[in-house]
């Protein structure tokens, strides 16, 4: 199994926020960033194992600032850290006035995706290849987050 680095895995997408999107308030809606996040996350997955995958969890989650109709949101994913079958993807999502050009942070969160072969089984990824400082440090952060998730499901 050959081994990928982080920038294999690099996934930027982009969506202008339509009415559709969200709330009276005229911010886009909670749901919508969710889904989105996860598409831009499985991705990253994809594009690291080469195989079916499915969402195992999704960390903590904090809307920082609201997006509002007609800002275009910026999501960029990449894999952080992986473990046998198990891949952390880091998002971060910000958002554009397309006006003035603007740009501020809105959410990020983790995403576990963990790969899946045809008995619909977990099966083992290749090793991620951190090569930045900056991939190194959240690499490190990463295996911690995977240690720590495996203590909560262990304690059921
Ligand atoms: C995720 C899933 C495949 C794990 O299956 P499992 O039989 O529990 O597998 P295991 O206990 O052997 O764990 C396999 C890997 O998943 C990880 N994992 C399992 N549950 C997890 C969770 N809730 N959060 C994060 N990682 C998880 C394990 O740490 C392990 O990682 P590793 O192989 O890198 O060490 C299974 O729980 C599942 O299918 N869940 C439903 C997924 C789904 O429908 N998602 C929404 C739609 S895509």
């Amino acid at each position: 199994m050959n081994d990928k680095t982080v920038k294999d895995t690099h996934v930027i997408m982009h969506e202008l926020i339509l009415p559709n999107d969200t709330n009276l308030l005229g911010n886009v809606l909670g749901g919508r960033v969710m889904h989105l996040m996860d598409m831009c996350a499985a991705m990253s997955a994809y594009k690291h194992a080469r195989t079916a995958v499915v969402t195992a969890s999704v960390d903590q989650m904090d809307f920082l600032a609201p997006a509002k109709m007609g800002d275009i949101m910026i999501l960029k994913s990449s894999v952080n850290y992986t473990g046998k079958s198990s891949m952390e993807i880091g998002v971060r999502i910000e958002s554009e006035n397309p006006k003035t050009g603007d740009m501020y942070h809105t959410s990020s969160a983790y995403l576990t995706f963990v790969s899946i072969n045809d008995n619909g089984k977990p099966q083992g990824v290749p090793m991620v290849i951190p090569e930045t400082a900056v991939e190194k440090r959240r690499f490190d952060e990463g295996e911690q987050r995977y240690n720590q998730r495996r203590d909560r499901l262990k304690k059921g």
